[in-house]
């Protein structure tokens, strides 16, 4: 028998960054809501442009059998926002026809499972049609607010120190510094977890800008204690001090003219670098490259680069994201099942909890510099890029 809901019909949604974990969850959200509480369970597929252009699928418990192991995503994801969304080459404000298919199709609640940008554009629905939105923290980098933890941190931070570890016997067979460029454009935890975990002799993340004669002269100190080998682990949103100061110019400015392109009409011509949705700039030269070259200059010594790149967002995910995802999905069809909307289900001391959407969307968690991590890497020697 079927428990009492007060939401028969929910749309399920992946949007931004696709990772592990994403089809575990998807699965305990379908499984739960169809077979605890009775609902009727669509998925949208890539994310927001899915809902806009109505692509649904019905999913069903022999939709969601077999998943829970998978890698990606089976609904297919973007970064497509509704309220700026490419259509043709135009960029089209779409809020109003999601809202009416969400309608045509009978939802009473969309679920969104997506990082930072997936929790401001679902509070945006929200506001902008009184929808009901429900949302789960999802992306590799954990900088979602608001939870303790997001859904496919642990699997990347695996294959990080995986890598990590691989580069340690090559680098001492070579006596090389490598460095190692791992995802976070905005918050080190990624690079910090995997760093700490592999052992890497300097650690390099957004919230510490590196003084590069520190990590020059720790490098140096090392050779000349007998260390063959350095493993840098950087996070592709580093920055040097020099160039953190370059970069607030530059924000400062880029803040100026997204003022302006807000005020004027809502379409407006596309162009390319509105096409580059996400953060991460794939025609720029890493960060682990240009810090490369630097300290085989500086020091003398031979280096190489690796950058992760996506290989930190595919395959399995891990047991620990298997089961937060569960925890998570559970969770989020018992909260509809009670009419409770406009949450993201966050995962804190071990037990996941809704917060309000309106106190987390937008909010970036960077690694606070008090963070035990920081403090136990700098007990055991390991170089931050500063003093
Ligand atoms: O949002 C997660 C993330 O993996 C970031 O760490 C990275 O900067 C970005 O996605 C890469 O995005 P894309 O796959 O769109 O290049």
């Amino acid at each position: 028998m079927v428990k009492e809901s007060k939401t028969r019909c929910i749309g399920i949604l992946t949007s931004g960054g696709d990772c592990p974990g994403l089809n575990a969850a998807i699965r305990a959200i379908t499984k739960t809501a169809i077979n605890v509480y009775g609902m009727t369970v669509l998925g949208f597929m890539d994310g927001f442009r899915g809902l806009v252009e109505n692509r649904i699928i019905h999913l069903e418990n022999n939709t969601v059998s077999g998943i829970l192991t998978n890698g990606g995503t089976i609904l297919g994801t973007s970064r497509d926002k509704l309220h700026k969304m490419p259509m043709g080459n135009k960029i089209i404000d779409m809020t109003d026809v999601a809202i009416e298919n969400l309608r045509q199709n009978h939802i009473d609640c969309l679920v969104c499972l997506g990082g930072n940008g997936t929790q401001k554009n679902a509070l945006r629905l929200h506001q902008a049609g009184n929808v009901n939105v429900l949302t789960l923290p999802k992306t590799i980098d954990n900088d979602v607010a608001g939870t303790e933890i997001t859904f496919g941190y642990d699997t990347a931070m695996q294959i990080a120190t995986d890598a990590i570890d691989r580069l340690h016997t090559t680098a001492t067979s070579h006596h090389r510094i490598i460095v190692c460029e791992i995802m976070g454009n905005k918050s080190g935890w990624l690079t910090l977890g995997a760093g700490v975990a592999g052992g890497a002799d300097v650690i390099l993340i957004p919230e510490i800008p590196y003084d590069i004669s520190v990590v020059v002269n720790y490098l140096l100190e090392r050779r000349r204690k007998g260390s063959r080998f350095s493993i840098i682990a950087i996070a592709e949103g580093a920055v040097s001090i020099d160039d953190e100061n370059k970069k607030a110019k530059i924000q400062k400015k880029a803040k100026v003219k997204s003022k302006k392109q807000n005020d004027s009409s809502d379409t407006t011509e596309n162009n390319n670098d509105e096409i580059a949705v996400s953060s991460h700039n794939i025609f720029e030269e890493s960060k682990a490259s240009i810090i490369a070259k630097q300290l085989q200059k500086l020091t003398g010594i031979e280096a190489r680069v690796t950058s992760l790149g996506h290989i930190q967002r595919g395959g399995v995910p891990s047991a620990f994201d298997r089961t937060l995802c569960t925890l998570l999905g559970t969770k989020a069809a018992e909260l509809l099942a009670s009419g409770i909307y406009n949450v993201m289900v966050s995962y804190k001391a071990d037990s996941c909890i809704p917060v309000p959407l309106e106190k987390i969307a937008g909010i970036h968690k960077t690694v606070p510099l008090d963070h035990p991590l920081i403090i136990s890497a700098r007990l055991v020697g390991t170089c931050l890029g500063n003093k």
